[in-house]
């Protein structure tokens, strides 16, 4: 193929592995991406991302047609980049602790790539790894792969990703810090040089620590902003219980101090995503580990897993008994923005219902493809938002799409049975909606 030496590869072409990738190609270096999914690389290579991102698609096709990407199975090419990111997936095994078959399997083909190759290569774990993992795990597999030893002629290092669905292009042109755990001063080097070829005009704060310390950064980070979700899911619930009380001011006004912030403030049915869940059980697993019950992780789960239920019982509170009616939920991917179900609260939301004996249809303007795997038959998914809403005994807004706010109060007057409205994340203004039964999470009955 003809690579220079300093091509930059990525092991594993999920989320974190082919935007950080497409984002590097387009400030001009080039890239060698694998991936062990045959048809996902052949998809790549005619500029087709697997999942939809904003911002994605025009910039990988970009960088196809520049050639400043190439797609291949065959980790063997990595052998050519100096720097090679392990992106592959940290799945959770059944009782939530980390499984790192991936992370050992792309280790070990690195090692094997490079082993003989007298030129210095620099092995950065992306992936999502419990603290240790890449000095306890990763090295020793490297080692024996490549048959170099980490030092002068093998660099090895920790390099957390905080890119967030949704805005994950945006997320890496503009990241608020880069955390470089490096396991000695050349692998630190290494890579604070390839970021400053990146992020050349804006100065980006760089946390240079260890692989473990930066392993730890991204599970705090993760648990922290959990935590922040299920503390106002739990403030909202004690709102709804209140006369007048609305989370939304209680939410902007603690936002002001500066102590708190005013970012993941926004109560709603309960985190998705396929991070937050999974990363707090593998911490917790983890801690489990070292003897340590890290109770309040344990607390912000249960907290999470319980607030479908308060979703649903809003609906009760509405209709009653839940039994042979028609429910419409308009928004089943995890967040706005995706059309990524991993973890979504609406297939809790929606479990409950149809345990309830309700009749539930669905609609979502990006993961209706990804829902039918998940749902099957046991919802009728429809085409826009105005059949679902057709004969709704009772309809719940569960994800915050732009399409969903811009509805008017006559689309659901001209196509609901009864006018119950269930807004699971806040969009809609009340004041609009005369006429109708309203509940919001967090928003307490007026008295
Ligand atoms: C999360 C983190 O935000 C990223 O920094 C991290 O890199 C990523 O996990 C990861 O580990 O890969 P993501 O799962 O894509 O990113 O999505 P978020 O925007 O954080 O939202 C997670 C869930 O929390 C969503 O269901 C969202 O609706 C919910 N959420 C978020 C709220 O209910 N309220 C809020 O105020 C914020």
């Amino acid at each position: 193929m003809g690579r220079q030496p300093e091509s930059v590869s990525f092991v594993g072409l999920g989320y974190v592995g082919l935007c950080t990738a497409t984002v590097m190609a387009s400030r001009g270096i080039r890239i060698i991406g694998v991936d062990v999914d045959e048809k996902r690389i052949e998809e790549l290579r005619k500029g087709h991302p697997p999942f939809h991102e904003p911002q994605l698609q025009p910039m990988l096709k970009t960088v196809v047609r520049k050639r400043r990407i190439e797609f291949t199975t065959d980790a063997s090419q990595v052998s050519d980049s100096s720097t090679v990111f392990l992106t592959v997936g940290t799945p959770s095994r059944e009782d939530g602790s980390i499984d790192l078959t991936y992370v050992k399997k792309a280790t070990q083909d690195v090692g094997s790539a490079i082993a003989g190759s007298p030129a210095y290569h620099h092995v950065v774990v992306k992936s999502t790894v419990t603290p240790g993992t890449t000095t306890d795990v990763v090295r020793p597999v490297l080692e024996a792969s490549s048959e170099k030893v980490c030092g002068p002629e093998l660099g090895l290092s920790s390099n957390p990703e905080f890119l967030a669905e949704g805005s994950a292009i945006n997320g890496t042109l503009h990241p608020d810090k880069i955390v470089i755990g490096a396991s000695d001063a050349k692998s630190s080097t290494t890579l604070t040089k390839l970021y400053r070829r990146i992020y050349s005009k804006s100065k980006v704060p760089t946390i240079v620590t260890d692989p473990t310390t930066a392993e730890t950064i991204k599970y705090a980070s993760n648990a922290f902003l959990a935590t922040r979700v299920s503390t106002i899911n739990t403030i909202a619930n004690i709102c709804q219980r209140v006369p007048n009380a609305d989370v939304e001011t209680v939410a902007k006004a603690i936002g002001l101090d500066p102590r708190i912030g005013p970012l993941y403030l926004k109560a709603g049915p309960g985190y998705g995503g396929s991070c937050f869940h999974k990363d707090l059980q593998a911490l917790i697993s983890f801690g489990r580990s070292k003897d340590y019950d890290p109770l309040l992780l344990t607390a912000v789960e249960e907290v999470n897993q319980r607030q479908a239920s308060e979703i649903v019982n809003l609906s009760k509170k509405l209709l009653g008994s839940l039994d042979n009616c028609r429910i419409a939920v308009l928004g089943l991917a995890f967040k706005k923005g995706t059309d990524d179900m991993r973890e979504a609260a609406s297939v809790r939301v929606i479990d409950e219902l149809l345990k309830n004996g309700a009749k539930v249809s669905a609609y979502d303007p990006m993961a209706v493809e990804n829902a039918r795997r998940i749902l099957g038959d046991r919802v009728e998914l429809m085409q826009d938002a105005i059949s679902c809403l057709k004969g709704a005994d009772c309809c719940i807004v569960m994800t915050e799409w732009d399409e969903f706010r811009k509805l008017k109060p006559s689309d659901y007057k001209s196509n609901m049975k009864t006018l119950n409205i269930v807004d699971a994340r806040r969009i809609i203004k009340r004041d609009d909606f005369d006429g109708f039964n309203y509940l919001g999470v967090g928003l307490g009955l007026s008295s």
